[in-house]
């Protein structure tokens, strides 16, 4: 033997093992690796070794491949198709429409049960036969119900006595690209754009379908492709069919394409004098905008607007409301069943009032002038995606309007792609908020599922943080985001820790004690970002502009961007008076909220600096004084990181290497990065406290001067 074919041989003897311990994270959720358990295989191939999927259309197509290929993948059996149920074991999916015997297996399920994209999946015994269905009134509930098939034996799952009945919460469940068409992504940290604009249309990357697969496991059903600080180049026709070519890979899996509309557009690239909403120019120019983008993608979804935000055009440049704007819009697209989606992420630094108060009091009066296909989109918080705010004000106070929450699944706030920051609780809790808005029990959640106020339109959006970097996320735990994110979008009362589970046993073990260990790491890892960044209501004192590390010293610019402008410390005490003595934010809230946010002693103390400036000495309910208890707090947020890195490390060679050596370094960053905002911001803080540093806390590594003087160059995410 050649001694070069010999070392051939010798790889690939070696390889598969490599490959089973290296998992570089492309594949995300839906690795489908081989099951190694007997029973389980078996079960397998009792209950699917016949398939039967009825009804052509490229969604059901989709269904019908993404079934086989993942039962092959997992099992190593591919199920033999079948005209009808036979052998042992068959699976039946499809819409009742094309399957009389769907329909007549489901006899009893009513007409409306499942809506286009819930599904039914049901174990049906029919004497020594199983049979499972998978039925949908809908083509793309069908493959919701085989993506949860799919989940359920990629989970080992039971599999014989299935009865499940889903349906989602929300009609539009979006991803927000902040994409721009150079190819940089505004806050994001996983390398470029994942639209390549220059190859596009005729070069389809395969990572376009991968993204439409990865999405559709989850129910996401929409995505808009462009940044919300919109570029008006996207919606010329050299761009538009590039746009089209992306629809065309998103459409087979149920995914709609959306733009962001950048308000001048008529002025910029339409050759107009004006912009305004009114103008009856400017209204057909959009009318036949939206009749050129259709006829290229006839299920294009709409359009996303952020105007007069930020120094983005809009409707008030030309003394006109946002409703006359959205209005405006939403007339091109409704012929074509589009939506508008405005966003009320709007404050101005020429208003003398709380930030936090703008978007309510700027909304509020709009309430029931929008048409029937405008939503509302309003960020989870009033003030920007920060580690831990309360609910928006606006969720239950616009009782005629549609209102769609907008989370943030990039890291803008929470370190970047370095920290393990597990956002499903942060999501949870916002969606679980009592707004009070029709007396106690008034979820948010029912105020965007619509059954509170009685809408059709529903929806939830979340900025993606998805780029080019390989495993799509940057950090692997930034996947478990995106996913949290789909699933709360359909179902926004699933727990965080099924979430969780779902996704550890999906991505990196069956093994149920390091699930239990990773899934508490997880669960907690929220409330310690919180603690070693902004405990006790604290906000919005990062770094300027890039927002990476502390920055609690920013007070030059624009004062609604500095951190003093939010913490307020001085000799007395810190914290945003938020009460009716000071701005009076706490009003935006129904009471009894109102009053609770008002008083310090049952305001929540995980919001009092929000609401309240507290003096330094002021004593918690742990009995210690304010100084002593945040100083504890971002002591506590350290420790815990040096835990979670701490029991990473014992998952060594347990866990695929690739997986265990790509966090293990990033917990060490965010370790270090923990540690620098600890006492970064407790030395400054300390300058008005004067205060001594309470027993338990380290001394910290540097003085604040070192802190105060660190520059960063490049910092990704602008
Ligand atoms: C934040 C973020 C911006 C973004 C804006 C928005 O302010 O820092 O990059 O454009 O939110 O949501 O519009």
């Amino acid at each position: 033997m050649k001694r070069q074919s010999f070392l051939f041989l010798v790889i690939l003897l070696l390889s598969p093992l490599k490959v089973a311990h290296a998992d570089d994270g492309y594949s995300l959720w839906l690795g489908y690796d081989r099951i190694t358990d007997r029973a389980y295989l078996k079960e397998c191939s009792r209950q699917f070794a016949n398939v039967m999927i009825t009804g052509e259309s490229p969604v059901l197509r989709t269904a019908h491949d993404e079934f086989i290929a993942g039962l092959e993948a997992m099992t190593g059996m591919r199920a033999t198709e079948v005209p009808a149920p036979e052998g042992k074991g068959t699976i039946i999916a499809g819409t009742f429409s094309s399957s009389p015997l769907l329909a007549s297996l489901l006899s009893d399920v009513q007409p409306g049960t499942t809506g286009e994209e819930g599904y039914i999946i049901r174990s049906i015994r029919q004497g020594n036969r199983n049979i499972t269905v998978v039925a949908s009134e809908g083509e793309k509930g069908v493959l919701y119900g085989i993506f949860h098939l799919l989940r359920i034996i990629e989970t080992e799952s039971p599999l014989d006595d299935l009865a499940i009945n889903e349906k989602p919460a929300t009609k539009l469940r979006l991803l927000n690209h902040w994409d721009n068409l150079d190819g940089t992504v505004e806050r994001g940290y996983a390398g470029s754009s994942i639209w390549n604009w220059h190859l596009l249309p005729d070069y389809i990357h395969p990572r376009y379908k991968d993204y439409a697969r990865a999405n559709a496991s989850i129910g996401i059903n929409g995505t808009v492709i462009t940044n919300v600080n919109a570029n008006a180049l996207v919606l010329t026709r050299q761009y538009l069919v590039k746009v089209a070519a992306l629809a065309d890979v998103m459409r087979p899996y149920g995914i709609k394409v959306y733009l962001t509309a950048r308000f001048s557009a008529p002025g910029e690239i339409g050759g107009l004098t004006t912009s305004d909403p009114l103008d009856p120019d400017v209204i057909s120019w959009w009318k036949e905008k939206a009749a050129e983008i259709y006829s290229l993608i006839p299920d294009f979804g709409g359009f996303l607007v952020k105007a007069n935000s930020e120094g983005q055009p809009g409707p008030q440049n030309y003394g006109r409301s946002h409703a006359d704007g959205a209005n405006m819009l939403a007339g091109a697209v409704a012929p074509y069943g589009g939506v508008i989606m405005w966003r009320a992420f709007v404050y101005d630094n020429n208003v003398p009032v709380d930030r936090a108060k703008q978007a309510y009091n700027e909304f509020v009066p709009l309430d029931g002038t929008f048409l029937d296909n405008v939503l509302v989109q309003v960020k989870n918080g009033p003030v920007d995606f920060q580690p831990r705010e309360p609910f928006h004000p606006l969720f239950g106070a616009m009782p005629e309007t549609p209102l769609m929450p907008e989370f943030q699944i990039t890291q803008e706030y929470l370190g970047c792609a370095t920290h393990l920051v597990y956002l499903a609780p942060l999501f949870s809790e916002t969606l679980k908020s009592d707004t009070y808005a029709s007396g106690r029990g008034s979820e948010l959640s029912e105020v965007i599922d619509g059954s509170l106020h009685g809408h059709s339109l529903t929806g939830m959006a979340g900025v993606a943080n998805t780029g080019t970097e390989r495993n799509w996320t940057g950090h692997l735990f930034g996947q478990a985001n995106w996913y949290a994110f789909g699933r709360l979008a359909w179902n926004p009362v699933l727990s965080p820790e099924q979430i969780a589970s779902e996704w550890i046993r999906m991505t990196i073990t069956h093994d149920p004690v390091i699930e239990e260990g990773i899934s508490r790491m997880m669960l907690t890892s929220r409330e310690t970002a919180v603690n070693y960044m902004t405990p006790l209501g604290l906000h919005h004192i990062m770094a300027e502009g890039h927002h990476w590390g502390p920055g609690p010293w920013v007070d030059r610019g624009r004062p609604d961007w500095t951190s003093v402008y939010y913490h307020r410390a001085d000799t007395n005490g810190i914290g945003f008076d938020r009460t009716r003595n000071g701005s009076g934010a706490v009003g935006q809230y129904f009471p009894p909220l109102d009053s609770i946010f008002n008083d310090p002693r049952s305001c929540p103390e995980n919001l009092l600096l929000w609401f309240h400036h507290m003096p330094w000495h002021h004593a918690m309910k742990s009995g210690r004084t304010l100084w002593d208890e945040m100083c504890l707090k971002y002591q506590e947020g350290v420790n815990s990181a040096d835990g979670y890195l701490a029991y990473w490390e014992t998952l060594n060679g347990i866990i695929d290497d690739e997986q265990f050596e790509h966090v293990q370094q990033l917990l060490r960053i965010q370790v270090q990065e923990a540690r620098w905002w600890k006492d970064a911001c407790l030395l400054y803080f300390q300058t008005f406290s004067r205060m001594p540093f309470p027993e338990g806390v380290e001394q910290p590594q540097h003085n604040l001067e070192y802190f105060r003087g660190l520059k960063f160059h490049f910092v990704p995410g602008i």
